[in-house]
């Protein structure tokens, strides 16, 4: 039995395998960890699916198997037609009872660019594929991104990450959820408010849609746009004493490059940047490291777990993870520290 986490080694899992749960999400369901993620052991291509592992420790991992399938998806997100899905996380919708999981849905080139959403009624799947689509349609000052064909489908959809809050807004005995992605062909990050269920924004039908879209008309009521012109990638969202931080990297491809936090009094923002959190990270990489998910491990003395991944472009199977004890001071600072080895 492991009882240490190694950040940037392999990860073996109940079958002695390096864990395959990339760009992943975690969700905590009736005291047992569930650990999604891109199964990356045949390579960049989408010829697998979306891993699950469970634990109730977090250091040993049970191989639940493919939760959803390539082949159970759309034809364009499957392998063999240059698909792939990245960065899928899970979250549980109180009412209807259902794990809904959220990914971004690509090809080879990053043009496809959408929001995939599947659902399950069990955390450990199977998982059926419901559609992908982009949630907002907006014209942005420098207009909008041809190679991802924004003015016709909406603006892009790329890196992501769900957060729900504690809060219920309006009253329908569901928290509040949020999708958060980088947007306009990763020159703006975008924040949207789910529906009731979660498996889409919270927008009446549209006329000429089978799925609306948010517009200019509801910009800062249910989305937002931050960062803008910033070109932010892999946004972490965590809330921490009623504030709202969102870590977020910079955006070069497979290699590491320096984090940046920024803090909130809404999910909605406006953010405003803090600084790197990462303390000691002589190189500025994130520890080599880019951000996936923030963990609560003991929130009431400000204690969480950043997770990250560190990309192997070349062996994307064997990419390590990297996870590190991240502290809120009192004074509301995020400090990320290296470990070569730690417990929790
Ligand atoms: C950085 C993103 O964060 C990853 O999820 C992946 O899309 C790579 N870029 C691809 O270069």
């Amino acid at each position: 039995m492991r009882n240490v986490f190694k950040p940037g080694q392999l990860w073996p899992d109940d079958q002695g395998r390096h864990i395959s749960a990339h760009g992943g999400g975690l969700l905590l369901h009736k005291d047992i960890y569930y650990w999604y993620g891109e199964d990356n052991t045949e390579g960049y291509l989408n010829t697998v699916g979306i891993s699950c592992y469970s634990s109730s420790d977090l250091y040993n991992w049970k191989n639940e198997g493919t939760v959803l399938k390539q082949e159970d998806m759309p034809a364009p997100l499957q392998g063999k037609n240059n698909g792939r899905v990245e960065r899928p996380k899970v979250i549980y919708n109180e009412k209807t009872k259902k794990f809904i999981m959220w990914m971004h849905a690509e090809q080879a080139g990053y043009a496809l660019s959408s929001a995939g959403v599947a659902v399950s009624d069990q955390p450990t799947g199977p998982f059926t594929f419901l559609f992908y689509d982009r949630p907002v349609l907006f014209e942005p000052e420098e207009g909008y991104d041809a190679h991802t064909n924004e003015k016709e489908l909406g603006n892009s959809f790329r890196d992501m990450h769900i957060f729900v809050d504690n809060v219920d807004s309006n009253g329908d005995g569901v928290n509040d959820a949020y999708i958060y992605y980088s947007s306009e062909g990763n020159w703006t990050l975008y924040i949207a408010r789910l529906n009731e269920d979660y498996t889409w924004i919270d927008l009446p039908t549209q006329p000429d849609r089978v799925r609306p879209q948010y517009t200019k008309e509801q910009l800062g009521e249910g989305w937002s746009r931050q960062f803008i012109r910033k070109m932010r990638e892999a946004p972490t969202p965590f809330k921490h004493n009623d504030c709202y931080y969102l870590i977020t990297s910079g955006c070069t491809g497979w290699e590491p490059n320096q984090a940046e936090y920024a803090i909130a009094d809404h999910p909605l923002g406006v953010y405003s940047v803090k600084g790197d959190p990462c303390h000691g990270d002589e190189d500025r990489t994130t520890f080599g490291s880019q951000s996936n998910f923030v963990l609560p491990l003991r929130p009431e003395n400000g204690e969480y777990i950043y997770v990250g991944d560190r990309w192997k472009p070349e062996d994307l199977a064997h990419s390590p993870y990297v996870w590190l004890p991240l502290k809120v001071t009192e004074q509301g600072e995020v400090i990320i520290e290296w470990r070569e080895s730690w417990s929790k």
